[in-house]
């Protein structure tokens, strides 16, 4: 049996053999021991330039960036060969090849989604957290919006070291563009032009200002200043404000039009942290690889290593298993909910059927009352090509002006964004605009601001309307339909649900690691958004708004990295585990009826793999009573136990490993994780049993006294030893043993089963709950 990570590495090698036969060069991350330069050399750089040279065919060398803080090497291009080459030079502990990562909104069109938050208005605009710093590593910001005012803030903190880069390039030469709230902008963009060529300044600015808009919108979210009123378009009129809103925020740009690249992504890590951050908010991804190939996991160890937080977006390729990204068990991994409110809307047909859907539209109505004729895009006589599956997408140029005036038109979900659809249908002179989800996409819905009258509607609602196309369309009365705006609406219930689009588990790398670690509001969030960029994100689009409503487990990412800077501004001494720690023991998983959380894909109750330790609770993350500690060199016994070899676990860790003591630590599942995951190969057992050993530290009450309760998987046992621990003071560490058995059960070759059930450790004030999860695999 092939694991998923197993078949990438396979891709990855044929990959490599690939190009390797090939002399194209591309850019490659080499990680060098750092204490191996020889003292002829005065810098790391001159070092790295002699050895490029050394490599014989290459002149000229370009080396695009040099990392010293959570990494040491540097980034360069080369030929398949020269890579090779260089990987077994004495002093390289690995040369990696450079992956391109893409922000995780749902503007991306795979995806889909429904819903938001504002924060709870938390710690409200006290002091609190207005030392801490929150890197966000993005597409730049726009540094004009309200929600970076710095009115009523204390001095900068006085270990802050980070700098305004690039001030006054592009728009607002000139301006002013860091204050005390925005204390930090750089913009690294080597990797991306030594890929892409120049940059086309009349597209993209060369400078921290946000031509995208994603980055002003995540950095708002963790941060944003309280901001009234706040809507887009008029939806979710009311106050905007971020997680943590007196902590200032560093906005390190890495994202470009083509995308984010490894190179300049390590490049921004390396100074989020020289600079000086307390947490880095990443809303972006790419692959799972292994850790030592894996750049961001990589430099976020760096960055924990020095006491950094990371929170990373879990990735938007749910509703399927397995689509989870950011898995490294250093990063904590956001998944999306849906909060109570939503932009709902409703297509009626000409047969009296009303069908839900959803929609940001916000320019003049359809008229109130009368049917507008019907299309499907898919169908022969609207589009122009023959190919009625690609026509069915509304790709640009498909639709037949002659069949598609005057009409609504039905577009499937795939390739182009929504918006773009909806600019599709609109200069073909469509009315309106209906969006069916596929299958893959489920009963999900993201709301939009469209260009034209549109709703978006789930996968039922798609097959329904066309079938009452093609049923309509064989009789005297063709299909007509009408759109209506319901606008806002609030206490929704059920909330949360898991979005349909939160890339879910199991973890790809390390099954025995649950992930995504948590989920929280990622559906319909109001932030701040840049002047240049309309509301849809299309070029065309020339609308502007102080704040827009996006979707994407990128909205989630940085509501957790604003709520940990809270934790950290009030829990100095914590290290990231512990914050961690604190944010999923507390994480909820009913919804506002009183049941287990829902998939939006399918209206079913979700699962573990859909919401990590559950949805993010921030006001009893502040006081969780008990934290699992994780220190670096339990991530060294981590990688020992998961059979990386030294120089391996070295390129990640920069730590000499010695893996034969790590052994007596026991297996994978040992590493002090909130949340316990074993995985068994059935192989005709009949009873398959595992311990795990955990540390909790005592954060709350000095002298208390904690009873566990267990809840086991559905046909497992579960015994946890001791049964009570009593703490006597603050910051004391006790140890218990969970010992686990689960029964055989009849599976069909290659399928598996996984049940969950929780530890919770209670003192009659706090509950401190762990998922502990149970797979049972049949291999092939
Ligand atoms: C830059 O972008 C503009 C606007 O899309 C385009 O007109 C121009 O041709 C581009 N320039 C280059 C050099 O690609
Ligand atoms: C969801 O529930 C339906 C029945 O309500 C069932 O047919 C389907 O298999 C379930 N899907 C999943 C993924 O469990
Ligand atoms: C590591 O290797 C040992 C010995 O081959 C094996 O028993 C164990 O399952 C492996 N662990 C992982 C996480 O692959």
């Amino acid at each position: 049996m092939t694991t998923p990570s197993q078949t990438i590495l396979h891709i990855l090698t044929l990959t490599l053999l690939i190009t390797l036969t090939t002399s194209q060069t591309s850019t490659y991350i080499v990680q060098v021991q750092h204490d191996a330069k020889p003292s002829i050399f005065p810098t790391h750089t001159h070092w790295y330039t002699s050895t490029l040279n050394s490599l014989s065919e290459l002149t000229n060398p370009q080396i695009l960036h040099v990392y010293d803080t959570v990494f040491n090497g540097f980034s360069v291009k080369l030929s398949p060969l020269q890579a090779s080459k260089l990987e077994t030079l004495s002093g390289v502990l690995g040369v990696i090849p450079e992956q391109v990562r893409q922000i995780h909104t749902t503007r991306s069109p795979q995806f889909l989604g429904l819903e938001k938050t504002d924060s709870s208005g938390l710690l409200k605009e006290s002091d609190f957290g207005s030392d801490l710093v929150i890197g966000v590593i993005d597409t730049g910001i726009w540094p004009e919006r309200e929600s970076f005012n710095d009115r009523g803030l204390g001095p900068i903190p006085d270990k802050w070291r980070g700098e305004c880069v690039g001030v006054g390039v592009g728009v607002g030469v000139g301006v002013k563009f860091c204050n005390r709230k925005l204390v930090g902008a750089r913009f690294f963009a080597a990797g991306y032009e030594a890929t892409n060529g120049k940059m086309n300044e009349s597209v993209e600015y060369r400078s921290p200002r946000d031509s995208d808009g994603h980055g002003t919108h995540t950095a708002s979210i963790a941060a944003g200043r309280y901001v009234f009123p706040a809507s887009t378009l008029g939806y979710a009129r009311g106050v905007a404000a971020g997680m943590a809103p007196k902590a200032r925020v560093a906005a390190y740009k890495a994202c470009w039009v083509g995308g984010c690249y490894d190179a300049d992504i390590l490049a921004a890590f390396d100074a989020a942290v020289a600079d000086g951050v307390d947490v880095v908010s990443l809303s972006v991804g790419g692959v799972v690889v292994p850790y030592n190939l894996d750049s961001i996991a990589i430099s976020a160890f760096g960055a924990m290593d020095h006491g950094v937080f990371v929170s990373a977006s879990a990735g938007n390729g749910g509703p399927g298993g397995l689509s989870v990204t950011n898995v490294a068990p250093w990063v904590t991994t956001v998944g999306a909910g849906t909060i109570d409110r939503d932009f709902p809307a409703s297509v009626k047909l000409g047969n009296g059927m009303v069908i839900p859907g959803a929609s940001l539209y916000g320019g003049p109505s359809l008229a109130l009352g009368r049917l507008y004729p019907l299309n499907y895009a898919g169908s022969g006589s609207v589009t122009k090509g023959s190919d009625g599956y690609s026509s069915s997408l509304c790709l640009e140029g498909s639709l037949d002006p002659g069949s598609v005036k005057g009409k609504i038109v039905l577009c499937d979900r795939g390739i182009n964004s929504r918006a773009a659809k909806g600019q599709v249908v609109r200069k073909a002179g469509g009315v309106g605009m209906i969006l069916a989800n596929g299958v893959f996409d489920g009963e999900g819905l993201v709301a939009d601001c469209h260009v034209l009258p549109a709703a978006a509607v789930g996968a039922s609602g798609g097959d329904d309307i066309r079938r009452y196309i093609t049923s309509a369309s064989k009789t005297q009365s063709p299909p007509t339909a009408t759109i209506t705006f319901k606008g806002t609406r609030i206490r929704v219930r059920p909330a949360p649900v898991v979005a349909s689009f939160s890339a879910r588990g199991p973890n790809p790398e390390t099954p025995e690691i649950l992930k995504p670690d948590l989920i929280a509001p990622g559906l319909n969030i109001l932030a701040a958004w840049p002047d240049m960029v309309g509301p849809s994100g299309l070029p065309s689009d020339k609308r502007k708004t102080e704040f827009n409503i996006l979707s994407g487990t990128s909205m989630a990412c940085p509501h957790v990295s604003g709520l940990a800077a809270l934790l950290k501004a009030a829990h100095p001494e914590w290290t990231p585990a512990m914050i961690r720690s604190a944010l999923t023991t507390t994480a909820y998983t009913l919804d506002n009826r009183g049941e287990t959380m829902l998939d939006e894909s399918t209206g079913n109750t979700s699962t573990v793999f859909d919401f990590g330790a559950g949805y993010v609770n921030p006001q009893k993350a502040m006081d969780p009573g008990l934290v699992y500690d994780i220190s670096t060199y339990d991530y060294v016994d981590f990688l020992c136990n998961s059979n990386y070899t030294d120089k391996n676990i070295r390129a990640v860790t920069r730590k000499i490993a010695d893996c034969r003591g790590a052994e007596k630590a026991g297996h994978v599942g040992n590493l002090n994780y909130p949340s316990l995951s074993a995985v068994f190969q059935q192989y005709g057992k009949r009873k398959m049993s595992t311990h795990f050993i955990r540390t909790v530290t005592n954060v709350g009450d000095p002298k208390s006294v904690y009873k566990v309760t267990v809840n086991p998987p559905s046909g497992a046992s579960v015994t946890v030893e001791p049964e009570q621990l009593v703490f006597r003071r603050e910051g004391q560490k006790l140890n218990f043993l969970v010992k686990l058995h689960a029964p055989a059960v009849k599976l069909t070759q290659g399928s598996s089963v996984t049940k969950s059930g929780t530890i919770e450790w209670k003192d009659g004030k706090h509950v401190v709950t762990s998922p502990i999860v149970v797979t049972m695999q049949q291999p092939m």
